[in-house]
This record gives structure tokens, C-alpha cells and sequence, in this order.
């Protein structure tokens, strides 16, 4: 049976695949597909309602993006986010300028609760705006449902044509009811059933994939974390015997990681191949310090690998990745800034000997993979794993990268791990780092000159922002006399209370 679908329009913003994912939040199948997209295929795809994406154009300028305006006589609902709403008032007549007050953060609204789109939600709202323009004269048929100081318009509607919008992110935390916002236009507009759960988007995936593949054979790294886990589990599902996956031990790993892998992975029908690549890795990576050179070294390794083995196989064509969204947006993809390459996305080098690349999980958010890999049937402690960079240790050991070093933090890594794991603190994920800086101790009658270890613990749902966690000072005060007594090489040890932003979660 066909799930009801809603359509995302894109017109630039950088919270499409959030708008995309608050709709799947809310039991509705959403696609997101360009700004311009002819009408008729919108027909074709028969939505049950239309969403339109925030964007950093202005409205009124003649190159900026536009839809086709038959899309507001079509009769099917349409709600306008931002840059949307704003598209959707001047396509109808309604007139667009510059603020005279931009309003960028938290603000306060005043919602009118007659609206459906405010039904049953309170009069107050705390909502995210963030804009140089605003709709000043409503177009014929549209009034206001919601204001705050600076914008009178901060939400409108013309419930006989179905077409609502919103001047603010309904999508973005930062409006703590925005998902109730979308889920009524969805339910009281739009008509939604909530059809939809992440089983669809399996059912959705295998079926791409088989039309993808064909009767090629595949190759995916699979590190044994999470993303690739629950890729590697969808592959197998959809191209059964036509997949390999590749394990590449890089000696970047934790503590006995390596082995634990292979012990996870080596009975389920994946075709799995360990290759021990320790050598080549730490000898492309000798003196190298700077953080995205790093990546980028270890991203074209990785796929050197997977080609050398690809060759083995007999030519498998396609190199499959457990890529999730917020890899693809912190690279840089989607014209956003790139924060660090995410070494499965702007590590790739740009000669890889593969047809394509299978990424099965690009749209979608970590506790959605997770969800998918429970209905998969993977085990909690494969699922739950907190994730672990594919670079590893090259991006926690500071500066340039030894044998040496590595194995100090290791070892300083697995005793901040087991204390975390035997104390009750709720961290979602956590790591020591090994800083490149050396200071002066005493231990015994000696002076030490020894390194400096950072522990870092964070709680996040998204791993795209983050606060630290409040690890009690008894876990840290055990951690640290345990690494001190046990690894040399460290003289010191201190605690990260840097959230996200500024800092990342990652040292590097
Ligand atoms: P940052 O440091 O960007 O980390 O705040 C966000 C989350 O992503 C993980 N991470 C990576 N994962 N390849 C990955 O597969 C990478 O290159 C990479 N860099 C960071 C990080 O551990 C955190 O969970």
C-alpha cells in the first residue's frame, strides 16, 4: 500500500532535511525535491499537502527562487516556512520588504488559537526567528494568525484555499512547539492518517537499492559502529549474497576493538573480510598534525582498501556507506559551511574506482538510524553503541600520530570507559584525548615531563549540538588516579566543559 506523502519543497534553506524528518517525526512520509519542480510532477506525486523551505533569498529580487503559482490552485494544502511563507504571499499578491527591525533567536509570539495551526496549543509561544524580510501587506483572502513585536505577520492563513504559513522555524528546537505547529497542519489541514513509521522507510530503501545495484556486487566498510551496522543489516536484507563488507583495521581503533568487531560480525551473512591495514595507515599518516589533512589521508586510504578488495572479489562495482545527514551538512555538502570532512563524505577522494556509492541512510538523523536498526532486528548493544569517528584515534591523538601514542591513550580511553560505565552518569558519548601537550609532575622523588590527558563526556540527541555532561567529581577523581597509576606516558589530566557549539564534540 502507498503511504500518504507530503512534498518539501526546497528553496535553500539549511533545515530541509529537518522540516523532511519533523514530518516523518509526526507519521507522515515526506520527499523533499528542488523549488522549481513542475507542477504536473507535483500532480503526479498527488501529496496530501506542500511544504515550502525557509531560503536566504529575497522574495522580491528577480533572480530569486520561485515556485510554479499554479501550486496554489491545485487544492492542496500548502504550508510556507520562512522564505516559504513569504513566496507564498507575494505569489498571491501580497507585498514583501526588508524589516525595519531584523529578528534573528528565541522570540516571543502571540498566537491566535483559532487557527488550526495553533489548535490546542497556549496563546504564548517561544518561536525561532531568523529574517531581513517580512510579508507588510497580506494578500486578498490571507489575515494574520500570530505576531510578535517586530512582525505583525509571523504567521498567516486563508483556510478556504488551504494555504498557511509561518515567518519563523517551526522545525528547529529552539521553537519547543513547532513540532505540534507541523503535526496539526498535517492532521487538521492536510488530513494526514500517520501511515507512516521507520519500517516504511526500510521497505522504501530496499527497493531503491535493488533498482540501484542491479545484480552488481557491493562492498561497504563496516567499522562496527552504528551507521554502517544498521547499513550493513539493510544491504544484507536487500541484496542478499551480493554484499561484502569489509572491515578495515587501521590501528586507529580503542582498546581490543578490533577483535571485538570481527567477534560481532564474523557469523552474520555479510561476507565479512578483516583487512589488518595498520602499517599502511600509520606510515601515510607519519608527521602529518593538521586536522583535515588527517581526514582526508585517511578517507583515500580507506578507499584504496575497499578497491584493492573490490579487485579480489571480482569487481564489485558499487562502495557502500552507513552516511547519515548530519555527516553530510557538517562536510559542507548543501552549499552550508564545512566544519570538518566527515571522512565518508568530504574525505572521498575524487577517483574512486566504483560505478556509485550506496549511502541507503543519507537522509536520515542517529536516533532515526537507530530506530531502523531495532526494526532490523540488531541487538541493543550493536544499536545503542555510542558512535565512534571513522577516523578514530588519528582525530583524538593531537598533532602528529605514533604507535606509541596511540596506545597511551588507549589505554587512558578504556579506563575513563569502564569508570563511566560502572558509575549511573547519563553521557551519550565519551573519550579521552590525547593532547599534544607534555607538563611537568612529580611522581615519587621525580620530576616527570609526561602528556596531557582531556576526558570529554556530552549529552546531545542529535550530535550536532551538545552540552558536557556532569560527570561527579568521584568518577573523575578515580579515572584520573587509575590513568596516572596505570599508563605511563601521563602526567595529567583534565576534564572538557566546552559545549557545541563552539567547540565540536571531537578534538579535531
Ligand atoms: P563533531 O566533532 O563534528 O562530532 O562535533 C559529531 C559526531 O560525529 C562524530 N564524528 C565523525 N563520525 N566520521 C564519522 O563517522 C568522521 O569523520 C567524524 N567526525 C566526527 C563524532 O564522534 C560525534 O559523535
Amino acid at each position: 500500500m502507498e503511504n500518504q506523502r507530503v512534498v518539501v519543497l526546497d528553496f535553500g534553506g539549511q533545515y530541509k532535511e529537518l522540516i523532511a524528518r519533523r514530518v516523518r517525526e509526526c507519521g507522515v512520509y515526506s520527499e523533499i525535491k528542488p523549488g522549481d519542480t513542475d507542477i504536473d510532477e507535483i500532480k503526479r506525486l498527488a501529496p496530501i499537502g506542500i511544504i515550502l523551505t525557509g531560503g536566504p533569498d529575497s522574495v522580491y529580487k528577480d533572480d530569486a527562487p520561485r515556485c510554479d503559482v499554479k501550486l496554489f490552485e491545485l487544492g492542496i494544502p500548502v504550508l510556507g516556512i520562512c522564505y516559504g511563507v513569504q513566496l507564498l504571499a507575494y505569489s498571491c499578491g501580497g507585498e514583501i520588504k526588508p524589516c525595519k527591525v531584523s529578528e534573528y533567536g528565541r522570540t516571543k509570539l502571540k498566537a491566535d488559537t483559532n487557527s488550526l495551526l495553533f489548535k490546542g496549543l497556549e496563546h504564548n509561544q517561544t518561536v525561532l526567528m531568523s529574517h531581513t524580510d517580512q510579508i507588510y501587506v497580506l494578500p486578498d483572502g490571507f489575515r494574520s494568525v500570530a505576531s510578535t513585536k517586530n512582525c505583525l505577520n509571523a504567521a498567516i492563513e486563508c483556510p478556504e484555499r488551504k494555504l498557511y504559513g509561518m515567518q519563523f522555524h517551526p522545525e528547529v528546537e529552539n521553537t519547543p512547539n513547532g513540532t505540534d505547529m507541523i503535526r496539526n497542519f498535517l492532521y487538521e489541514v492536510c488530513g494526514a492518517k500517520g501511515d507512516y513509521d521507520i519500517s516504511d522507510y526500510e521497505a522504501l530503501m530496499i527497493e531503491k537499492v535493488r533498482q540501484q545495484v542491479g545484480n552488481e556486487q557491493v562492498i561497504l566498510g563496516l567499522s562496527g559502529g552504528v551507521d554502517s551496522s544498521v547499513c550493513a543489516a539493510l544491504l544484507a536484507k536487500a541484496i542478499p549474497g551480493q554484499l561484502h563488507c569489509i572491515f578495515v583495521d587501521h590501528g586507529l581503533m580503542r582498546k581490543n576493538e578490533g577483535d571485538e568487531v570481527e567477534e560481532a560480525f564474523k557469523d552474520r551473512a555479510l561476507n565479512f573480510i578483516r583487512v589488518n591495514a595498520e602499517e599502511r595507515f600509520l606510515s601515510k599518516l607519519a608527521g602529518v598534525t593538521e586536522p583535515e589533512r588527517k581526514r582526508k589521508i585517511i578517507g583515500e586510504e580507506f578507499v584504496r582498501v575497499f578497491e584493492e578488495e573490490a579487485r579480489k572479489i571480482g569487481n564489485a562495482k558499487f562502495l557502500a556507506q552507513g552516511t547519515i545527514y548530519p555527516d553530510v551538512v557538517e562536510s559542507g555538502a548543501n552549499k552550508s559551511a564545512t566544519i570538518k570532512s566527515h571522512h565518508n563524505v568530504g574525505g572521498l577522494p575524487d577517483d574512486i574506482a566504483f560505478t556509485g556509492l550506496v549511502e541507503p541512510l543519507r537522509g536520515l538523523f542517529k536516533d532515526e538510524v537507530r530506530k531502523l536498526g531495532y526494526s532490523l532486528g540488531l541487538p541493543k548493544n550493536i544499536v545503542e553503541r555510542q558512535p565512534f569517528p571513522g577516523p578514530g584515534l588519528a582525530i583524538r591523538v593531537i598533532g602528529d600520530i605514533t604507535k606509541e601514542k596511540l596506545d597511551i591513550l588507549r589505554d587512558a580511553d578504556a579506563i575513563f570507559r569502564q569508570e563511566m560505565e560502572k558509575s549511573k552518569v547519563k553521557a551519550d558519548q565519551y573519550f579521552a584525548v590525547l593532547t599534544n601537550m607534555r607538563s611537568v609532575g612529580v611522581m615519587g622523588d621525580f620530576r616527570t615531563y609526561d602528556y596531557v590527558v582531556a576526558l570529554r563526556a556530552v549529552k546531545t540527541t542529535d550530535f550536532m549540538t551538545c552540552q558536557y555532561a556532569q560527570v561527579s567529581h568521584a568518577v573523575l577523581s578515580r579515572t584520573t588516579a587509575r590513568i596516572i597509576n596505570e599508563v605511563p606516558g601521563v602526567s595529567r589530566i583534565v576534564y572538557d566543559i566546552t559545549g557545541k557549539p563552539p567547540a565540536t564534540i571531537e578534538w579535531e
